[in-house]
């Protein structure tokens, strides 16, 4: 991608130079004697060998060039409107300068979690942050570590924008597990909320000793996590573990939901990264993480995103204990032996949680 980047650009130039020689050039001399078309011969050899060798060096420059120093001055401009609003969502402001509408700055002023689940969600999606709130999220001391909840939102858009704004200030005040910022809640925008996060965890909570971020349709194990991280062999510094992505190949197909034009990340492949529906990690690596983040141009795949700052920062994400830990699809039979043996896994349907959550408190043999 980065050679085509480069190709376009050459075509700009190129295209100009190649005009004259072929109007101007070559056709004039083609009647002239032998001497003169051995002479333009030479000449043409020499240029097709220049633009060779200008090629490869600028192929070369580009794979040696930081990522992050790639683009800005260096892209190609965009030669449209119409194609200007069709790359515009995929750019990712990530000014650093969002500021929170709603805080909870003294959670971790007296005592500090062990550790703190954090979920983004939409404001609108009430009914998850419920069921959450009745089921994993409800729990606050297991094996004797203090676990604490919070959500994560931008704001509200579009019609009824206001009305919901309202409603949510009100669920903060009845349950302040809500953190908000001031940037618009969507999609493309999900980066700048988990990079609030990092950035709210470092600043109001670095005394916690490791933060999950997961997604709100997942299913958690609490006790399964806690066990895993109070284990003396799980390191308590530049530690992150996930599901590792086992495809990192930047998607160029425009209907995928991964779609990533080519001019938002010239690289065909993309660093290690673990995927963003579930990844733990200890506290130390969120400052860190802030830090790279303004050496490593934003792009909107928060999980993508988070591999390239880890990949700057020298940090390796760690494999978990066990590869069944972290799952992503269910096996064919699910029941509860499924669920008492995962951290985190999907579910077919984000309704089956409390009932699912239900069946694994009541009594019997969990597998
Ligand atoms: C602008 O760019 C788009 C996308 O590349 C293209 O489909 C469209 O034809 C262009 N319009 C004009 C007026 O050049
Ligand atoms: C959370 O759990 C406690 C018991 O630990 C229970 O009393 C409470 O009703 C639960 N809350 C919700 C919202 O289910
Ligand atoms: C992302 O948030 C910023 C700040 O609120 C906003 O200007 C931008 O339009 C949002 N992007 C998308 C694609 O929603």
């Amino acid at each position: 991608m980065l050679f085509h980047m480069e190709m376009q650009r050459l075509n700009v130039t190129g295209g100009d130079i190649s005009k004259e020689p072929s109007e101007s050039g070559i056709f004039r001399h083609v009647r002239f004697p032998r001497q003169r078309c051995l002479v333009v011969l030479v000449l043409l050899s020499v240029w097709v060998l220049m633009i060779f060798l200008v090629t490869n060096l600028v192929t070369l420059h580009t794979s040696l060039t930081p990522f992050w120093q790639l683009g800005g001055q260096g892209e190609t401009p965009y030669t449209n409107n119409s194609e200007r609003e069709f790359f515009s969502p995929y750019h990712v402001a990530y000014p650093q300068s969002y500021q929170f509408i709603l805080d909870e700055p003294d959670e971790c002023h007296d005592q500090s979690p062990f550790l703190l689940l954090m979920v983004p969600v939409a404001p609108g999606n009430l009914v998850a942050r419920e069921d959450i709130r009745r089921t994993w999220g409800n729990e606050s001391m297991v094996l004797g570590q203090a676990v604490r909840l919070f959500f994560l939102l931008g704001l509200p858009s579009g019609e009824g924008a206001e009305r919901l704004q309202e409603e949510v200030l009100l669920e903060s005040r009845q349950y302040h597990d809500l953190l908000q910022s001031d940037f618009k809640d969507s999609y493309f925008n999900l980066t700048i909320k988990t990079m609030v996060m990092l950035e709210w965890l470092a600043s109001r909570c670095s005394g916690a000793s490791f933060a999950m971020k997961i997604d709100s349709d997942m299913f958690l194990n609490v006790h399964n996590l806690v066990h895993m991280l109070i284990d003396p062999t799980t390191p308590k510094s530049n530690f992150i573990t996930g599901k590792f992505s086992l495809n990192n190949r930047a998607v160029r197909d425009r209907t995928s939901k991964w779609y990533i034009p080519a001019k938002v990340y010239p690289n065909s492949k993309f660093p290690p990264y673990l995927l963003g529906n579930g990844y733990v990690f200890s506290i130390d690596l969120t400052q860190k993480i802030v830090e790279a983040s303004k050496h490593v141009r934003a792009i909107f795949l928060e999980d993508v995103y988070l591999g390239m700052c880890l990949k700057h920062l020298r940090v390796v994400a760690s494999n978990p204990p066990s590869s069944t830990l972290f799952k992503l699809s269910m096996p064919y039979i699910h029941n509860r032996c499924h669920y008492s043996t995962v951290i985190t896994t999907e579910m077919d349907h984000v309704s089956d949680l409390l009932r699912v959550w239900q069946d694994l408190q009541s009594p019997g043999t969990s597998c």
